[in-house]
């Protein structure tokens, strides 16, 4: 559906819904991350970029006290009532815990809202893809009440009050790689973030006689954040101990020399592997930049490539259809780089693709996936856009 469509059916399903026509509507990007995965909460640097896909989300402010909420995406769900007094999370408000979270956030950083509002979203990201459709719902939600309110705040801060929704409002310890991508999108631009420091500059995605094409498992939603907590928290074991040898603040403090040094202290094979994949991804994702940046595809490719066997065999969160995604698109000699991307067990894999071979690319995995997995992948050819915005009103 053109987004034109999108938006001109969510102003009118707001006014059936609520009754009034919507104030503004707003627009926030989910992303795709080229590399530097699980490193965004051990101090590394990650490299991704906002897609043209995303959440709108129509708004309209009201007298009262009162925040109403409804999804397009979730027309069955109906409209979910909160007061701005008792904004606790609860399980079964579903994905409105995340717009909670983000006005209970805003408020505890000297936002607060005064007047509740009306509230209609719809997103474009593929759900349960891994292209971050929580991120940019918490920082649509941001936007809508900079916009709305006219709270004086930049978008470095609207995605750390995302991610400090989602942390402790929603409950998972995500880093702040999502929200950030979001929040400071460009297009055609991929961002290098360094972020033990927020320090970030931008780098343009020249891929020449290629494309960037995502591909989605499309494997059935399991519940992976306990899993991604687990990781999170073996990554702080394995700092403690190394900590212990060097004085470093993250895992990615550590170059790859620095850490077989001292790699001999982590006598549990387990936090020995998830410390490495921390330290060579964080080198990796380095080395990728500069290659990208020299005009090198194909070595920007090969680390690609490097990056997902080092998430499947030492951070241990691909999945069977990932590594299907990824074995089968390493096959096709057009293929310059594929490798999971986003938080794992599921989702999308992101690959680079010779242009002149995308159809080879798209008819060879899919009809392999499908053989093996027994239901089909999606191919998307991803464009970058920008950060949020107003779209209308
Ligand atoms: C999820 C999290 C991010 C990041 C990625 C993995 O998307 O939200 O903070 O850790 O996984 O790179």
């Amino acid at each position: 559906m053109a987004d034109e469509t999108v938006i001109s059916n969510l102003k009118k399903s707001f006014e059936d819904t609520f009754g009034a026509p919507a104030e503004l509507v707003c627009f926030a990007p989910g992303r795709v991350n080229l590399i530097g995965e699980h490193i965004d909460y051990n101090g590394g640097h990650v490299f991704p970029c906002a897609l043209t896909l995303g959440t709108y989300g129509a708004a309209r402010r009201r007298a009262d006290r009162t925040v109403r909420m409804a999804s397009a995406n979730f027309p069955e769900a109906g409209v979910t009532e909160v007061s701005l007094d008792d904004l606790a999370y609860r399980k079964e408000d579903g994905w409105t815990n995340y717009v909670k979270g983000v006005i209970w956030a805003f408020a505890k950083n000297g936002y607060a809202c005064e007047n509740g509002f009306d509230f209609m979203v719809s997103g474009t990201i593929p759900n349960k893809s891994g292209l971050s459709s929580s991120a940019s719902l918490e920082v649509l939600t941001g936007e809508t009440m900079m916009e709305m309110f006219s709270f004086d705040n930049d978008q470095i801060h609207n995605a750390l009050f995302g991610q400090q929704a989602e942390n402790q409002f929603v409950g998972m310890n995500c880093g702040i790689m999502d929200q950030f991508a979001s929040a400071m999108g460009r297009k055609d631009k991929a961002i290098f973030l360094n972020t033990a420091t927020l320090d970030y500059s931008y780098a343009p995605v020249v891929l020449k006689d290629a494309e960037l094409i995502i591909v989605n498992t499309n494997k059935p939603h399991e519940l992976t954040d306990s899993a991604y907590n687990e990781r999170r928290s073996q990554c702080e074991e394995a700092l403690a101990i190394l900590k212990k040898a060097k004085p470093i603040k993250a895992l990615c403090d550590l170059t790859p020399d620095e850490f077989d040094e001292v790699k001999h202290l982590l006598t549990d094979d387990v936090l020995l592997r998830r410390a490495r994949h921390a330290v060579t991804e964080d080198a990796r994702t380095v080395a990728a930049v500069k290659a990208l940046d020299a005009g090198n595809l194909e070595e920007f490719g090969k680390l690609m490539d490097a990056s997902h066997v080092s998430l499947r065999d030492d951070f241990e969160v691909s999945c069977r259809e990932l590594d299907i995604l990824a074995e089968e698109a390493w096959k096709i000699p057009g293929t310059i780089g594929a490798r999971m991307t986003g938080g794992g067990f599921g989702g999308c894999t992101v690959n680079i693709v010779k242009s002149e071979a995308v159809p080879e690319f798209i008819e060879r995995v899919g009809n392999a996936y499908k053989e093996k997995v027994g239901y089909e992948a999606s191919f998307y050819r991803a464009a970058i856009g920008d950060g949020p915005h107003k779209v209308d009103g």
